[in-house]
């Protein structure tokens, strides 16, 4: 039996649970927090890892799940108080999960035989981080690559935006940008930026010519794609859009983006 009844907060194996509303320490975590019932199990199913659970004692369906599918596995429960004192907010969604981080993918079995990447260039939000990787689980993108300031697709935030997806859609962080563009190259990746630029053509003009192996640059929320990025990559690419507004939340641009360039 590993459920354990929460009696103090000093516990060490809370560990994984204190301050997690501190997204620069999660970064720097062994392990990644999965928040709510449905994001623990699609975590599970993923084949990830789990160190430990916490659950709220009200949701007793839960705890009999982990607790029978993952008998060695501790079981933290308490009283939601206690766990919005250890965690730092509500935790309504009834679970958490404690998971050790899978190790880092290698970026060239990754772009081995890929037809359409997604590079994330300094996106700084985790909600937008989540709401990437979920369309491009949803529409087909072989990986997704990340610049090294972008946000962690493994805090929580990032993780429940994204409904779990992080976990099934193959990812990896590049090691410097735009110096990655070269290998991007290397693999026969025509590279493009989806950004409002001047020479930048409309994305049905590139949807239409359909390019054997694609990877779009997608520019962080403020200043959008760098200067050296726009100077190192074969085109840039726009959704056109109403005169007056200047642009698209990145992560709408995202959406419609992967689908119009869907590979064909
Ligand atoms: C909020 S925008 C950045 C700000 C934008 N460069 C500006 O001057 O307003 C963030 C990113 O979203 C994408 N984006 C948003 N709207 C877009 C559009 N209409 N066409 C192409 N890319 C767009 C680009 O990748 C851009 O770098």
């Amino acid at each position: 039996m590993s459920i354990l009844r929460i009696e103090t907060l000093d516990d060490p194996r809370l560990g994984d649970y204190r301050g997690l509303t501190d997204a620069a320490l999660a970064k720097t975590r062994s392990r990644f927090i999965a928040e709510s019932t449905v994001v623990v199990r699609r975590a599970l199913a993923s084949g990830a890892a789990p160190v430990s659970f916490l659950v709220d004692e009200r949701h007793g369906g839960v705890i009999d799940e982990l607790n029978t599918q993952h008998p060695d596995t501790p079981l933290f429960v308490g009283p939601a108080p206690v766990l919005e004192e250890l965690t730092g907010f509500h935790l309504h969604r009834g679970a958490l999960g404690a998971f050790d981080r899978p190790a880092p993918a290698d970026l060239d079995a990754l772009l081995e035989g890929a037809r359409r990447v997604v590079v994330l260039e300094d996106v700084a939000e985790h909600t937008n981080v989540g709401a990437i990787f979920r369309s491009a689980a949803g529409l087909g993108i072989d990986a997704v690559l990340l610049s090294p300031r972008s946000a962690d697709p493994l805090y929580r935030r990032a993780i429940r935006v994204s409904m779990g997806t992080v976990f099934s859609q193959p990812w990896a962080r590049l090691d410097a940008w735009p110096d990655g563009i070269a290998a991007l190259k290397r693999h026969g990746f025509e590279v493009h930026a989806l950004e409002l630029t001047d020479d930048a053509i409309g994305i049905d003009e590139l949807a239409e010519r359909n390019p054997q192996r694609l990877a779009l640059v997608l520019g962080t929320e403020g200043a959008g794609i760098r200067p050296e990025t726009l100077g190192a990559v074969d085109g840039a690419v726009l959704i056109p859009m109403r005169e007056g507004v200047s642009s698209l939340n990145v992560g709408a641009a995202a959406a419609i983006a992967l689908w119009e360039l869907r590979a064909r």
